[in-house]
């Protein structure tokens, strides 16, 4: 047996994989099949009414929240957000926590007036940004975190007070993994390729109060209210990653939801970071206990010169994608929804193996 531990575009749960190789590309009765159905069509319409009542469901999401299924990638958000967002003239607040809030506070200051309100320690991170006294300017129109961080391997311990500011998210490595606080937040965000299917739909989740900022000059396409008032189709949606997302949603409703998400992604972390902290030393995790990512493990050889064997000997064994993010290096295990117990218990079964030969 094999396993991906890459970051993204990530493992997809067994089911559905097998679902969408049975029913993606076979002809229906109407002689199309679903990758070539209108998206006009009742077919379509009813897996895009369904996957957005699973998700409310799934997330408990009230009443005036909308939720819009674009095209593209999380960085399509980084601009768009500020473009939707941002008043003319006014300042957004950003959390430095790492290589992707970088890069959304650098995406957002091509728009406008970026206030850093706060950093983490340095490239080598090793927690969240202190979530104490966060000053907003006072004409602030949004501030935005990134509650894990992927590449770094960083979670927030929790969410910082930001009083009567829109709390922006960009939750693309964390949506579905664990219950979330969805009121404390204006808008979230997540590209679907880690845990809500394939790469090419990114999902927007936006308090309905927050529509009517789209200024009246912004593209169709990229205007969260015209997307909204068109259900998220104001042109064709990525439609096969959205059919592959609407089957990802009923697996986590038939897993139990966002509970039982959360159990087994906290019971594969503690597997690993676990096996990591009782070797010895001979492995390392560099991120602060409290501010681990349950599922973007981040760790390494003490001796660093034994990464690269580790990680090619761990794809010799089948364990794939284990290297780190290139800006950081070392050793990354992504263990999204989608991992099984088993990957983690074969990964932690190499690591003591190799130890035994090189420790
Ligand atoms: C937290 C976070 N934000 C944004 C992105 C960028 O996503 P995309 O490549 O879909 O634009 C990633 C990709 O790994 C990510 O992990």
């Amino acid at each position: 047996m094999s396993y991906s531990f890459a970051a993204g575009p990530a493992r997809l749960p067994d089911a559905v994989l097998a679902q969408a190789r049975e029913t993606l590309f076979s002809r229906g009765a109407d002689g199309a099949a679903p990758v070539e159905r209108p998206f006009s069509a009742p077919q379509f319409r009813a897996v895009l009414a369904q996957a957005q009542s699973r998700l409310r469901a799934l997330l408990c999401l009230p009443e005036g929240y909308r939720i819009l299924f674009l095209a593209g990638g999380a960085m399509h958000q980084f601009a768009m957000v500020p473009a939707n967002l941002a008043t003319p003239g006014g300042t957004v607040a950003y959390a430095d926590s790492g290589y992707w809030a970088q890069r959304a506070m650098a995406e957002a200051a091509r728009q406008c007036r970026v206030s850093v309100v706060a950093r983490h320690g340095g490239t080598q991170a090793l927690a969240a940004p202190d979530l104490q006294d966060w000053h907003l300017p006072p004409d602030c129109a949004y501030c935005h975190i990134t509650p894990n961080e992927t590449a770094e391997g960083i979670a927030y311990p929790g969410l910082p007070a930001v009083g009567d500011v829109p709390l922006v998210a960009d939750c693309t490595s964390c949506l579905l993994t664990a219950p979330l606080p969805i009121t404390r937040f204006g808008l979230v965000y997540a590209g679907a390729q880690k845990n809500l299917g394939i790469a090419g739909l990114t999902v927007v989740i936006i308090q309905e109060a927050l529509l009517a900022r789209s200024p009246a000059s912004l593209a169709s396409v990229a205007s969260y209210r015209l997307q909204a008032q068109a259900d998220s189709c104001v042109n064709t949606p990525p439609v096969a990653a959205l059919l592959v997302t609407a089957m990802v949603l009923d697996w986590i409703s038939a897993q139990g939801g966002l509970p039982a998400m959360a159990d087994a992604n906290q019971r594969k972390a503690a597997t690993l970071y676990q096996a990591i902290d009782a070797s010895q030393g001979f492995y390392r995790a560099p991120v602060a206990p409290g501010h681990r990512s349950p599922v973007n493990v981040r760790f390494g050889c003490a001796n660093t010169a034994l990464d690269t064997v580790f990680a090619a000997e761990a794809e010799d064994a089948g364990l794939h994608h284990l290297r780190g993010h290139p800006r950081i290096g070392g050793m990354r295990a992504s263990l999204y929804n989608a991992m099984p117990q088993a990957g983690v218990d074969a990964l932690v079964g190499f690591m003591a193996h190799f130890q035994r030969r090189y420790g």
